[in-house]
C-alpha cells in the first residue's frame, strides 16, 4: 500500500496544476479549508531577512490560494491572519502585521471583487486599529452580495475567547427567559459562535512543520480533518494546496460512527 502511494505520489509531480485540479475536481472538494499560516518568521530568517519580510511574502500566497480556493469551488477559506496571543509580538511587528489586510485590499479587492469572491471576518475588532476595520468593512460591504468563495480573515481571534463569548452570550439569553436551558445542544451553542453563519471546517491545515492547533476554531474543528505539512507559509503554493485536498480525498470520514456497509455485517 505504501509502495503503491509513492507511486502515485511521484506521478502525480509530473502533473500540470490545471491536470491536477481538474483531477481533484473528481472527487468531493472540502466545503470549508481552514489555514494556519504559520512560518513566515522562519522563512525570513533563513534569508536574513526581517521577519516583516516572511509576512510580506506570506501576503503574497494568500492571493494564490484565495483564487485556487475559488477555483475549486471551495465554499470557505478561514486563514488565521493574527490571533489573540499575536499582541505579545514586538510592536512593530504587530504594526505591520496589522496593516497587512489593508495593503492587501487596496492591491487586490478589484480582483475579489470580479471573481465573486466574499470577503468576512472572525475575531474582536476592539484592538484593532481604526484603518484596518475601514478597509475590511469597505471590502465586506463592496464583496457582500458575491458568490463565490468566502474568505474569512481570523483577525484577532481566539478559540477560547470566541467560546467564553458565547457562554456569557447564553447565559443572558437564560437569565432573560429567551433560551432555555433545555434547548442548548450543539446546535444551539454554533449560533453563538462568530462562525454562526459558516460550515464547520472540513480540512484544517498548518504550515511549517508546528503540530498545534494554537486555540484555533476550538469548537469548529472537532471533526475536521487535520493536515501538516513541514513547508512554510511563504513557500506554499497551489500544488501543495492540491497536496492537502487530495490527502483529505483519500480519509474516510465516520463522525464517530462506522462507514454503512460495516453496519450491514
Ligand atoms: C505565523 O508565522 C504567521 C502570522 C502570525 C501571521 C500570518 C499572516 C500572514 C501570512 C499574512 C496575512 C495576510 C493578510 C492578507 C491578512 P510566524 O511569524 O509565527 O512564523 P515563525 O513561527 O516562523 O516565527
Amino acid at each position: 500500500m505504501l509502495n503503491k502511494i509513492k507511486l502515485w505520489k511521484s506521478s502525480q509531480k509530473t502533473l500540470t496544476l490545471n491536470d491536477r485540479v481538474e483531477q481533484v475536481q473528481k472527487l468531493p472538494i472540502p466545503n470549508h479549508i481552514a489555514i494556519i499560516m504559520d512560518g513566515n518568521g522562519r522563512w525570513a530568517k533563513k534569508r536574513a531577512l526581517p521577519r516583516i519580510a516572511g509576512h510580506h511574502e506570506g501576503m503574497r500566497v494568500v492571493r494564490k490560494i484565495t483564487m485556487l480556493a475559488n477555483k475549486l469551488n471551495v465554499d470557505t477559506l478561514t486563514l488565521y491572519a493574527f490571533s489573540t496571543e499575536n499582541w505579545k509580538r514586538p510592536k512593530h511587528e504587530v504594526d505591520y502585521l496589522m496593516g497587512l489586510p489593508e495593503e492587501f485590499l487596496g492591491n487586490f479587492l478589484p480582483e475579489l471583487i470580479d471573481e465573486n469572491v466574499k470577503v468576512c471576518m472572525i475575531g474582536n475588532d476592539n484592538r484593532i486599529p481604526d484603518r484596518t476595520k475601514r478597509a475590511v468593512e469597505k471590502a465586506i460591504v463592496e464583496t457582500s452580495s458575491n458568490t463565490g468563495l468566502k474568505l474569512n480573515f481570523a483577525l484577532n481571534y481566539g478559540g477560547r475567547a470566541e467560546i467564553i463569548e458565547a457562554v456569557k452570550k447564553i447565559s443572558n439569553d437564560v437569565k432573560n427567559e429567551k433560551l432555555q436551558l433545555v434547548d442548548i445542544d450543539d446546535e444551539c451553542f454554533s449560533k453563538y459562535l462568530m462562525t454562526h453563519h459558516l460550515p464547520d471546517p472540513d480540512l484544517l491545515i498548518r504550515t511549517s512543520g508546528e503540530l498545534r492547533i494554537s486555540n484555533f476554531m476550538l469548537w469548529q474543528i472537532a471533526y475536521s480533518e487535520l493536515w501538516f505539512t513541514d513547508v512554510l507559509w511563504p513557500d506554499f503554493t497551489e500544488m501543495h494546496l492540491l497536496e492537502a485536498v487530495e490527502a483529505y480525498q483519500r480519509r474516510s470520514r465516520r463522525f464517530g460512527g462506522i462507514h454503512s456497509e460495516e453496519s450491514k455485517k
